[in-house]
Formats: C-alpha cells, structure tokens, sequence
C-alpha cells in the first residue's frame, strides 16, 4: 500500500506505538509531523526517519496537558503545511489503579487534561487543516477502557474516564464530520505488547493495531471504518 505524500500528524510520536505507527507511515512515502511532550525525543524520531530517506518527518513540541503548548501546535503546522490529511490522537498517560485514592490529584488532572481536553483542543485547532485535505482522515487511539461495560484493565479510574471522553469525542465527530467526507476512525484495543508472536494465544501486538490503521486509512473514500474493536485473549 503506497501512501506517498500523505500529510500524517501523530502525537506521542516518540516512542512505542507512536513511533512505530511514525515508522509504518514513513516507510509508505508519508510526510510526517511529528509531536511529543519533549522535543528532543520527537526529533530523534524524525531524524531517524529522515535518515532512512523513505518519508519526510518534521519533529514538534506538544504537551497534550497544556492547552498553549497545543494550540502552539496548531500554529507551527499551519505555517508548516497547507492542509492535513491525517491526524493521529495517540498520546495519552496511562494510569494504573484499582482504587480512586490510589494515584494523586495531579496524575488524575494530567491524564484528564492530555487524554480529554487536550485531545479535543488540538482536534478543534487542526479541523482547518484538515479540512483543507481531499482525504482527511482523523485517527484515535482509544482503548477497551473507553468502552461503554469494559471492567477488565487495571487502570485507574481517571484513565477510563479520560478515554470515555475520548471515545464520546469521536462518536459525535464520526456523524457530524461524516457529510464532509472526514472519516473518524477509532481503535479500542485491550492492553497490547510492542514486540510478540502473532499468535491466537498471544497478546494484540503493536503491529497488528498499526496494521489496522494503515487498513483503515488506505481505503478508498467510500469506506469509512469508525470503530476497531478486538477480543481479548482469556487467561486461566
Ligand atoms: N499499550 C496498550 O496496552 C494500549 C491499550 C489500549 C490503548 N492504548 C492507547 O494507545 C496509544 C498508544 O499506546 P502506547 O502503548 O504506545 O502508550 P505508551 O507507551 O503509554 O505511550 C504513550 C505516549 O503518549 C505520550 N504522552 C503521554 N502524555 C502526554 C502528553 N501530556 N502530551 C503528549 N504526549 C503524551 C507519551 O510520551 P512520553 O514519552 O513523553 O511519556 C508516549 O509517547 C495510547 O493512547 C494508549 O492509551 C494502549
């Protein structure tokens, strides 16, 4: 599948899935921006790919916590790109715990402030870009915790309730933004593994969800997969 001078921008780019779907899209002729919270992780990345010479990568600062550092964002890719084909909500904090007193406030308001407000901030902000696009795509990397009835992670409260809100997000988006031709496509994988055999009884791996994407994505307009949802593997 060739996605050659596909415009991709992908938070939480510096590391695991976020790197790896910044690789994926790379290796198929994508131009890539690239944003992280530390920008010298974000640069790493995009040199690296710059140095394999497949897709092109520009490396951005972006806290998904702090609504200035997103709309600073915003900014730099509107002077950066004329539209934008491909938006990636990646980024997010994970939080483990059972109980609601098990992590304290500021991780609660961090995962809330990046997984939520911050998700739909720099959505809202580079809604122009994209609809710019003649293939605009908006991609989100849920979680089964932003399933309505999931109960089996281990993650703290906050972070179901942030994905739940990134999950309410993207359903009324994928219905309002649908008579423009803006496909919103979301992911709701269960825990999954960056290295693994693809096997039945393995765990979901990276690959497998980043090959979802890609499916996704490179689909002709008249298909607009909303929602990826995957069983887990049960145990004992
Ligand atoms: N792995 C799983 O089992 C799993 C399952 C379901 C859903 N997901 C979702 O899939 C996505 C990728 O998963 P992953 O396993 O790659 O997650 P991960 O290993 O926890 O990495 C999270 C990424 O988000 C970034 N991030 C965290 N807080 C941020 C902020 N305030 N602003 C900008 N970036 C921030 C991190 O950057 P730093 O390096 O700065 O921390 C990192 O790049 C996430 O949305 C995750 O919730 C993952």
């Amino acid at each position: 599948m060739t996605l050659e001078g596909l415009r991709v921008a992908i938070t939480g780019a510096s590391r695991d899935t976020g790197r790896r779907l910044a690789e994926a899209f790379a290796e198929r002729g994508a131009r890539l921006f690239l944003s992280a919270r530390d920008l010298a992780a974000a640069e790493r990345v995009a040199s690296m790919i710059n140095r394999r010479g497949l897709g092109r990568a520009d490396a951005f600062l972006c806290d998904l916590a702090v609504a200035d550092s997103v709309r600073a964002f915003a900014a730099s890719l509107n002077d950066r790109t004329p539209s934008l084909d491909v938006l990636i909500n990646n980024g997010a904090v994970y939080l483990e715990g059972r109980d609601l007193p098990d992590v304290s406030d500021d991780e609660i308001e961090s995962v809330m402030a990046a997984g939520a407000t911050g998700t739909l901030l720099l959505t809202k902000h580079l809604l122009p870009l994209l609809r710019a696009s003649s293939r605009p795509d908006i991609v989100n990397m849920i979680s089964a915790c932003g399933e309505v009835g999931h109960r089996r992670s281990g993650a703290h409260p906050a972070f179901y309730a942030a994905k739940h809100a990134h999950a309410g997000l993207a359903e009324i988006l994928s219905y309002r933004l649908r008579p423009e031709g803006i496909r919103v496509i979301s992911l709701f994988p269960p825990d999954f593994v960056q290295e693994g055999p693809r096997r039945a009884d393995g765990d979901l791996t990276a690959r497998s969800v980043i090959d979802c994407v890609l499916f996704a994505v490179g689909q002709p307009r008249d298909c607009f997969i909303r929602e990826f949802h995957f069983e887990q593997v049960q145990r004992g």
